[in-house]
């Protein structure tokens, strides 16, 4: 198992896969990390779709500009904010905010896990959102928020750079 440190330093975007399937299991416990986050009132205002049917994957590449991660990604996990459940609870703010939330930290939470079980991904946050819905046959009001295809890497990412922290920490 990977220590904390290591996890966030092995975490980075990969866009090229190689052709071996995710485990089963690997995507069990994918999909656990995902769900075990903190949400809003514990609402888990989210659902999660994993796709793996090749020809799906080839209409959301083209709804998200043709970004070729998702068709060779031998699973793409879209992850969508379910804002009627958190509105129930917490009206607009819950609608729009808290849902979104929930929906990306559970994103966050099932890359982590896949990084940890040897696996790569990319957030992919351009594509059109009704085409996608339109897809998947969402249910009204489930809106994808992100997408992760996740994969075996077949590239290695160059090195991380970061603004600052001067520009991003705000001191008080
Ligand atoms: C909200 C959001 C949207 C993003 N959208 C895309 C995208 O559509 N396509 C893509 O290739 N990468 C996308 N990325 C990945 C970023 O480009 C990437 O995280 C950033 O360059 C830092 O690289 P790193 O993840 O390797 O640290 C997105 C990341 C975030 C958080």
């Amino acid at each position: 198992m990977l220590s904390l440190d290591d996890l966030l330093g092995r975490r980075r975007s990969t866009r090229r896969f190689g052709p071996e399937p995710v485990p089963v299991e690997a995507l069990e416990a994918i999909l656990g990390a995902a769900v075990s986050g903190p949400s809003a009132g514990n609402l888990q205002a989210f659902r999660l779709v994993a796709v793996a049917d090749a020809a799906t994957r080839a209409r959301i590449e083209a709804a998200a500009l043709g970004q070729e991660s998702v068709g060779e990604a031998p699973v793409v996990l879209v992850c969508c904010a379910d804002g009627p459940v958190s509105a129930a609870k917490y009206g607009a703010r819950g609608e729009r905010l808290y849902s979104v939330q929930d929906a990306t930290i559970a994103c966050m939470l099932a890359w982590l896990k896949a990084v940890d079980l040897g696996l790569a991904g990319v957030w992919l946050g351009a594509f059109d959102e009704a085409a996608v819905a339109g897809i998947l046959d969402l249910p009204v009001d489930v809106r994808p928020v992100a997408m992760l295809p996740l994969g075996y890497a077949s590239e290695v990412p160059g090195p991380k750079t970061t603004r600052p922290r001067s520009d991003i920490v705000i001191e008080r």
